[in-house]
């Protein structure tokens, strides 16, 4: 049975402009935000307290914080990946830290420097510091469904992977099909899996459109009980430390896509095209994303 609801997350201000090589101004970074928050979205996530060498297109996530304009009842979070990621989140105000690893260890040392058991006790302590500031902590678990290095990735590795998350509080876990490898039967084993041994409802799935699977693996995911899924506007996105990542599923599309089901979002369609209309114009390059391909005739 298809949900009445579902959460979608928005990530393109994070994962959609990681992997870009055009730097966008703050001003466009603030404008593009502000006017996210207008369109019923419940939840952005802002940008990344990582270093700013490995991560230039986000170096100035704590200026972005100060400016952007807060509405009531969004959320506004950022990547968190350390301690000193958490220094700075905390002077930032960010209402929820999403901390973040790897179910393989390849990419996890490419990512983040670190093995996967050295992750644990770095992420143990962001999740400390900022439940004690009050704040909720999100987790992503990348390479769920095959990694760029390692190959297959066994579901074993992802159960290890979430259950230390939870263990350290995370609410929630985003699965990761960071390179956009995932297919449908896929995704539904792999939940079926999971949800053995956690609620459905603690999970949330993060697909990249590498080979156009995601929408497919969207639906593969409400049938399995998923409601919350992340997308970036116009599809923008991107792992630099995984070769070939492409976009994000393309928000839009997924908004099209529940609402067309039945399935609310929340979302003005509407004003969530004039946002993604403003980032890509500031891209200055054409989305991938279908329905601004249709809005503007290409
Ligand atoms: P490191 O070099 O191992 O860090 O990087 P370190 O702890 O050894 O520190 C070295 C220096 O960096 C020190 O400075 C620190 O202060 C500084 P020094 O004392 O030498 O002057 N430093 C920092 N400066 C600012 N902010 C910080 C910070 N941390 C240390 N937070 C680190 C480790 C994790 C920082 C680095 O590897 C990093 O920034 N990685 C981020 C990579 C990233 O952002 N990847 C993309 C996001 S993940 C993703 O896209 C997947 C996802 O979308 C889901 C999916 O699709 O699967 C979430
Ligand atoms: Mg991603």
């Amino acid at each position: 049975r298809l949900p009445e609801d579902v959460i979608l997350k928005e990530v393109g201000p994070r994962d959609g402009l990681q992997n870009e090589k055009v730097f966008i101004s703050t001003e466009d970074k603030v404008e593009w935000i502000n006017q996210l928050s207008e369109s019923g979205l419940s939840y952005i996530e802002v940008s990344s307290f990582v270093h700013p060498k490995w991560i230039p297109a986000l170096s100035d996530a704590d200026e972005v914080f100060s400016k952007i304009t807060r509405q009531p009842g969004v959320t506004y979070s950022a990547l968190v990946p350390n301690a000193k990621g958490t220094e700075r989140a905390l002077k930032a105000n960010v209402d929820e830290f999403a901390v973040f690893m790897s179910a393989s260890d390849t990419h996890n040392r490419k990512n983040i420097n670190k093995s996967i058991e050295e992750t644990f006790p770095v992420l143990e302590e962001v999740a400390d510091e900022g439940r004690k500031a009050g704040k909720k902590v999100r987790g992503y678990v990348s390479t769920v469904f095959g990694c760029p290095y390692d190959g297959k990735v066994a579901v074993s590795e992802v159960k290890k992977v979430c259950d230390r998350l939870f263990s350290m509080g995370v609410y929630e876990i985003s699965l990761g099909d960071t390179i956009g490898i995932a297919n449908p039967k896929q995704v539904d084993e792999v939940l079926r899996e999971l949800v053995n041994d956690f609620d459905a409802d603690r999970f949330a799935l993060h697909f990249h459109d590498t080979r156009g699977l995601a929408l497919a693996n969207t639906l593969a995911g409400l049938n399995a009980g998923i409601t919350t899924f992340d997308g970036s506007t116009g599809g923008l996105g991107g792992c630099p430390y995984a070769k070939g990542a492409s976009g994000n599923a393309a928000s839009e599309d997924l908004i099209f896509m529940f609402e067309e089901m039945g399935i609310n979002t929340g979302i003005d369609f509407n004003k969530f095209l004039k946002a993604a209309s403003f980032i890509e114009k500031a891209l200055g390059k054409p989305l991938p994303g279908r329905q601004l391909k249709l809005l503007e005739g290409r």
